[in-house]
């Protein structure tokens, strides 16, 4: 049997590239190592973590937001291994959402650890030691990423005590204390999760801000409201060592600019100090296929390789690791591989935090544009102005939208909210189609609604706001 593509990893990447291939007419195959479909995301990543988010919100605000409503009810209980059974049957609905697509849409899932041998051909190693080989037109490297440790320090993770993503959405009991090592985004989301259904949680982060590369105001508001639902932080802290202790584990940290070293003792911690490219064991370097001095495959603009044949998408190649980046440039390379012309609009890539409040964004951030000599103004618009936030009590936070100051083309949108996740599409479709911040104020939004505040805040961004 020859394909027309093989795509080698079933994550967010690989799985839509196949379905879009598919649906373009294209024979194709996936191989997966994995005993279920959907990679990191689906299995360990996104949607778990996403399950934990929402239950242990609803736990947190069942103990501490509901008098407000008028609503008494005696503090809840946690039952942690339901909550765990709920995450479970998340992913299995979404894995096996994705097991569904593959038959409906007539593609070969191939169970076992793909190899490149060379361009047009894989073989693929099941479980019990076969082996088979399989050729195709076109080979799609979609193996992701994996944990990247601390760099330059040596840490085992045991997925019990010192844990990755992985065990921090699997832990069989809420430790008493947690230090999450990277204030990035899975050590506030993990962190949220862990702080809310009762441990206390101290962030150690070597920048002096979380969130590093979002806009500074976000950030900094963003800590704030963190810190006031109870966790710690340590900036300018950089970690140089984690190992087991008497409590659990303990973590040595120095700041950044010199001076004493610091240890912690905690029962659980948590690396969340980012993510490498995946590319062990996939034969490229037999196959010849390159890679940028960062370790991730390297691709011209069109996701090909330095081998013709052999493309490459997601978290294996450059660009920020979202699940979202990887699914568009799945559809960009199906469509080339169709005789298309697919493209992905790497400017417009929105970017979110689930925790509580959300933390949205999408463009530019006012000190990549002052980086860039770029001229522009800023409209801002707080949830306390806005009517649907106070009679949902969620009015922490704000709308933030940065423009042109020549041309009020939308450059940049940034939303700290209830809710933000979703607000932020309209600001990205707007930039999609090159639009201004009095395009966007112009246009009706229904009331009441949170998302009024993104238009109150491109009313604000050209002339004022109505409603401050
Ligand atoms: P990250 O890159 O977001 O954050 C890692 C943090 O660790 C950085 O702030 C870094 O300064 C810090 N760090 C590194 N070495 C350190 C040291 N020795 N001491 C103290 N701090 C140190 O990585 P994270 O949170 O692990 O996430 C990995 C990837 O997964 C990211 O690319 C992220 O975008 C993606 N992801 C996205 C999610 C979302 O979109 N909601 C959710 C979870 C993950």
């Amino acid at each position: 049997m020859s394909y027309d593509v093989i795509i080698i990893g079933t994550g967010p990447g690989g799985y839509v590239c196949a379905v879009k291939a598919a649906q373009l007419g294209l024979k194709v195959a996936v191989v997966e190592k994995r005993a279920t479909y959907g990679g990191t995301c689906l299995n360990v990543g996104c949607i778990p973590s996403k399950a934990l988010l929402h239950a242990s919100e609803m736990f947190h605000q069942a103990g501490h937001g509901m008098s407000a409503l008028g609503i008494d009810i005696p503090a809840p209980t946690l039952n942690l291994g339901n909550m765990m059974a709920h995450k479970d049957a998340t992913v299995k609905a979404n894995v096996d959402g994705v097991a569904f697509l593959f038959k409906k849409n007539k593609i070969d899932a191939i169970k076992g650890n793909g190899k490149i041998v060379s361009a047009g051909k894989v073989s693929v190693t099941a479980e019990d030691g076969t082996v088979q080989e399989i050729e195709g037109k076109n080979i799609v490297i979609a193996t992701g990423s994996e944990v990247a440790g601390i760099p330059g320090v040596q840490v085992e993770i045991d997925e019990k005590t010192i844990i990755s993503s992985t065990g921090g959405i699997a832990l069989e009991k809420v430790p008493e204390t947690l230090i999450v090592v990277g204030g990035g985004v899975i050590g506030l989301e993990l962190g949220s999760v862990w702080s809310r259904l009762g441990a206390k949680v101290t962030v150690v982060e070597y920048l002096d801000t979380i969130l590093g590369g979002m806009d500074g105001e976000v950030s900094k508001q963003f800590q704030r409201m963190l810190a006031k639902q109870g966790i710690d932080f340590n900036l300018s802290a950089k970690v140089t060592g984690v190992e087991k202790g008497d409590k659990g584990a303990k973590v040595t940290f120095e700041p950044v600019k010199g001076g004493d070293k610091v240890t912690l003792d905690a029962e659980v911690v948590l690396i969340a100090t980012g993510r490498k490219p995946f590319t062990a064991g996939l034969g490229l370097e037999e196959a010849g296929v390159a890679l940028d001095n960062r370790g991730r495959v390297e691709i011209d603009g069109h996701f090909k390789t330095n081998v013709a044949g052999i493309y490459a998408i997601g978290d294996v190649v450059k660009g920020p690791m979202l699940a979202h980046k990887a699914e568009d440039e799945g559809v960009a390379l199906a469509e080339i591989l169709a005789g298309q012309h697919g493209h992905v609009n790497y400017e417009v890539i929105p970017s979110v935090v689930y925790t509580q409040p959300e933390i949205a964004s999408v463009g530019k951030t006012e000190e990549e544009l002052k980086a860039a000599g770029v001229a522009y103004k800023v409209g801002k618009f707080p949830f306390t102005a806005n009517g649907r936030a106070r009679a949902m009590l969620a009015t922490d936070g704000f709308v933030k939208i940065l423009a042109d100051k020549e041309t009020d083309r939308v450059l940049g949108g940034h939303i700290v909210g209830f809710g933000a996740g979703e607000m932020i599409h309209e600001i990205a479709v707007l930039m999609e189609f090159g639009g201004s911040s009095e395009d966007l104020g112009r246009s009706c939004h229904a009331h009441p609604t949170m998302s009024e505040a993104v238009k109150e805040a491109a009313l604000a961004t050209f002339f004022k706001p109505i409603h401050m």
